[in-house]
């Protein structure tokens, strides 16, 4: 009997990584279970797949939480509602509060569309990866999935695929093929987590 993880999902936008990993759950691909979708962004896609899923979501925004503290203490007071085992950032651009960070140690993951430690941390994030990417000149791009540790984009890697960068990309056709391999990537890692095949070794995570 497969033990199934509980899953709480993190993000601001179009949500097709959270909708990748949840298609594959719906299929019995990977035994985990989404209980809960966490947005600062009410209007956003991954907001109305929840919505349409019947996945329960909690929007966060500063006006229902004008303290932080009160913030922090209801998201762990969702979080563990739920008793979620596992945290995936799936394009959610708030910062994890490190008080999250701690509770859930080496169980929260995120995906970042490049070869981390290269392009990455404060002011890479969407378009602006890809046309770093470009601009550099490097042949080759990818997709990372890490560990979240309190340093944006920081935390140990988990895992990562190769993208080739071509001599005619804009950054729309780079970012469009990136997010391909990151739909295949993000539920690799998931699938793996939820079947506890992560394995340390000199204190770095690998797939087993
Ligand atoms: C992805 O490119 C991911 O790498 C980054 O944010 C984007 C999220 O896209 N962290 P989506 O909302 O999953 O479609």
């Amino acid at each position: 009997m497969t033990i199934t993880k509980n899953i709480t999902v993190f993000a601001s936008g179009g949500g097709s990584n959270f909708i990748a990993i949840h298609k594959e759950i719906l299929s019995n691909n990977i035994s985990g279970n989404i209980q809960l979708l966490i947005s600062n962004n009410p209007g956003c896609g991954a907001v109305a797949y929840a919505n349409e899923s019947g996945v329960r979501t909690m929007v966060i925004n500063k006006i229902r939480y004008p303290s932080t503290q009160d913030l922090i203490n209801v998201m762990i007071r969702e979080l563990e509602k739920v008793k979620t085992e596992l945290i995936i950032l799936a394009g959610y651009m708030k910062l994890i509060p490190n008080e999250v960070i701690k509770k859930y140690k080496d169980r929260i993951l995120n995906i970042h569309p490049a070869l981390l430690p290269s392009f990455g941390g404060k002011g890479y994030y969407g378009k602006l990866v890809h046309r770093a990417v470009i601009e550099s000149g490097v042949k080759t791009s990818g997709v990372t999935v890490h560990l979240v540790d309190e340093v944006y984009d920081h935390g140990k890697i988990i895992q990562q695929v190769t993208v080739p960068v071509e001599k005619s990309d804009t950054e729309e056709i780079l970012a469009s093929r990136v997010l391909k391999a990151e739909h295949k990537l993000y539920p690799i890692v998931v699938k793996a987590f939820c079947e506890d095949r992560i394995e340390w070794v000199n204190n770095i995570p690998w797939i087993i």
